[in-house]
C-alpha cells in the first residue's frame, strides 16, 4: 500500500528514508537561557521575524475532547506577553467545542531554517470581548466578512454555499463589520515552555521550563 503511495508521486520509500539534514546552526543551555520563558520566546521570535519566513507566526494548536483524543491545526499568533499566547478563531468550530469540554491546550512552532522547535503548554481562557473587537476591528473588510460567513468546521454542501453566504453578508454589513458573536481570540497561559536547538548527531539541546509556585524551573531534557 505504501509502495504504491510512494511509487504514484515518483518517490520511493528509501528517497523518504533518506532525507536528513545535520543541524549545525545554534546551542542552547541552561546557562545562556534567559530565566523568563517569556523574554527566551520574545528573543527567538525576534531572530524568527528577521530571518524571512513566509508565516513565522503560524504555529499548530493541539486540543482533545473531554476523552482525550486528540486534534490539531495551524492558527496565526496574533500576540504574546506574559500573560499569554493569543489566537484568534471561530468558538463554534471544532477546537473551539473542544476547549469549551477541555481547556488544556498545547502551541507548537517549528522554524526550520533555524533548526528550532517550541512547545507550549497550559490551558485556555478567551480574551475579553473588547480584546476580539479591537483586532477584529483591524482585519481587513473582506476578512471581517467572512468570519460571518464561515460556520467553521461545520459540512457545507458545496463551496457555492460559502460564496453565497458571503454574498450575503457584504449585503448585510456595507461599510461596519461587528464582531460575529462566534467569533474572538484565545490566550494559552502557559505553564510549560520548551525549547528545541537542533544540534549535529541527533544530540539536539532541549530547554524546559515548568512553572511551580509561581517560580519557572529551567531544566535540559534528553534529546
Ligand atoms: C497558515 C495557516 C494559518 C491559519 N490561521 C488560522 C487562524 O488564525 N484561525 C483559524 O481559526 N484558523 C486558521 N487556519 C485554519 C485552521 O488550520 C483550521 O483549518 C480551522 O481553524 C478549523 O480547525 P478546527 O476544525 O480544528 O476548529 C489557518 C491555517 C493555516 C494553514
Amino acid at each position: 500500500m505504501f509502495a504504491f503511495l510512494f511509487h504514484s508521486k515518483n518517490m520511493t520509500e528509501k528517497e523518504i528514508q533518506d532525507l536528513r539534514r545535520q543541524y549545525t546552526k545554534s546551542t542552547l543551555s541552561v546557562k545562556n537561557v534567559s530565566k523568563d520563558p517569556f523574554k527566551q520566546f520574545e528573543k527567538w521570535f525576534t531572530e524568527v521575524m528577521n530571518s524571512g519566513f513566509f508565516e513565522p507566526n503560524a504555529m499548530t494548536v493541539a486540543t482533545a475532547t473531554r476523552a482525550g483524543k486528540p486534534s490539531a491545526r495551524v492558527v496565526l499568533l496574533k500576540g504574546f506577553d506574559e500573560r499569554g499566547f493569543v489566537f484568534y478563531t471561530n468558538y463554534k468550530s471544532k477546537k473551539g467545542n473542544e476547549l469549551e469540554e477541555n481547556p488544556f491546550a498545547s502551541l507548537l512552532f517549528f522554524w526550520d531554517k533555524l533548526e528550532r522547535q517550541v512547545r507550549i503548554e497550559g490551558r485556555i481562557e478567551k480574551v475579553s470581548e473588547q480584546e476580539s473587537t479591537d483586532y477584529f476591528n483591524t482585519r481587513p473588510y473582506k476578512s471581517r466578512v467572512g468570519a460571518w460567513a464561515s460556520k467553521q468546521s461545520s459540512v457545507i454542501e458545496n463551496r457555492s454555499v460559502i460564496v453565497s453566504e458571503f454574498l450575503k453578508y457584504m449585503m448585510k454589513f456595507r461599510t461596519h463589520v461587528p464582531l460575529p458573536p462566534v467569533w474572538g481570540g484565545y490566550r494559552l497561559v502557559p505553564d510549560s515552555f520548551e525549547f528545541w536547538q537542533g544540534r549535529p548527531n541527533r544530540l539536539h539541546d532541549r530547554i524546559r521550563y515548568t512553572l511551580s509556585k509561581k517560580i519557572w524551573k529551567i531544566e535540559r531534557l534528553a534529546p
